[in-house]
């Protein structure tokens, strides 16, 4: 059965910008187009200390955006990661993905496109960013003592202010599919770190034929899952999107559970998976409890906060 366009959501994007992708949905745009402009939304907004603009930074201070963007009616996708300095990594994700026959590009590859299609260039750290920034270095190095870059990250990430990304799966009139995701990464992670955001099968996929997953939090153990490709892969398989969604986001609370080191990053230890089927039908889980997610229909005036299913470990 065809269900009515949706968009699907993290809770921490503000509305207003979903109902903006909504209207233009209802105005016929297509679901890679909204979820493009979602996103670049997402990207302005500098209350959002995890994507764009607002997005805090590496331990070195300077801030590196990773997005991606899939197209569930022919597969193709585009991506970036450790760009600087492009007000919008999610529009130069959706050029990769037009303009060369490439899917993924890094750090200063990335940087040289941007500049080549004449991507909007834009200061990528706030105020707010450079003092948060400013005192957590400040709060590291108390004892003044010299530090590689290292020992910098591992005090650092003991107390990461989290990666929440930006995550929006939207679902046409025609029944088309699309993904984009967007984040600046956890922050005062280690420089050229990527998390599974611009991740193909990571931290997005999307399949008209079968549906979309997309992931937020700790990346690094989405893509030790492929969590997102894995989602898509057991709804082919007949999964429903509720069940898909607790099994990886089981099998990551496993992972989390068993990989505690020493630089055991505390406060971005969970995951949160945003599933929609082939027929519209959603779902999300996450390894904690309290997690949210947005999901406008259209035809409804705003979208609705629901409830991730809380997942423990599993080890199927
Ligand atoms: N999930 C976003 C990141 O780990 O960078």
């Amino acid at each position: 059965m065809q269900g009515p366009p949706l968009i699907v959501a993290n809770a921490e994007i503000r509305d207003e910008f979903i109902v903006a992708g909504m209207e233009r949905l209802q105005a016929g745009a297509q679901a890679l187009e909204v979820a493009e402009y979602v996103a670049s939304l997402v990207e302005d907004d500098p209350a959002e200390h995890t994507v764009g603009y607002g997005g805090l930074p590496n331990v070195l201070g300077q801030v590196e955006l990773d997005a991606s963007i899939m197209d569930g009616a022919t597969l193709r996708a585009g991506a970036v990661a450790a760009l600087h300095g492009f007000r919008h990594p999610i529009r130069v994700a959706r050029q990769v993905m037009e303009r060369l026959p490439h899917v993924l590009l890094v750090g200063e590859g990335a940087n040289r496109f941007a500049a080549e299609i004449g991507a909007e260039r834009r200061v990528m750290i706030s105020p707010g960013a450079a003092v948060a920034w400013a005192q957590r270095l400040q709060a590291i190095c108390a004892d003044g003592e010299p530090l590689d870059t290292i020992e910098l990250a591992t005090r650092a990430l003991r107390a990461s202010q989290g990666s929440d990304t930006m995550n929006v799966i939207v679902r046409d009139s025609a029944g088309n599919l699309s993904s984009a995701v967007t984040t600046s990464g956890i922050a005062w992670k280690y420089p050229g770190r990527l998390g599974d955001s611009p991740i193909i099968g990571a931290g997005n996929y999307c399949d008209n034929r079968y549906g979309a997953a997309t992931c937020m939090g700790l990346g690094e153990a989405a893509i030790r899952v492929s969590a997102a490709a894995q989602v898509v892969t057991l709804l082919r398989l007949g999964w429903t999107a509720e069940a898909a969604a607790r099994e990886v986001t089981g099998q990551i609370a496993h992972l989390i559970g068993t990989s505690h080191t020493p630089n055991h990053m505390a406060r971005a230890d969970w995951v949160r998976i945003l599933v929609v089927d082939a027929q519209g039908n959603f779902s999300a889980a996450a390894t904690r409890p309290g997690l949210s997610f947005k999901v406008h229909v259209a035809g409804e005036s705003r979208p609705r906060l629901c409830e991730a299913a809380s997942v423990g470990a599993s080890l199927s």
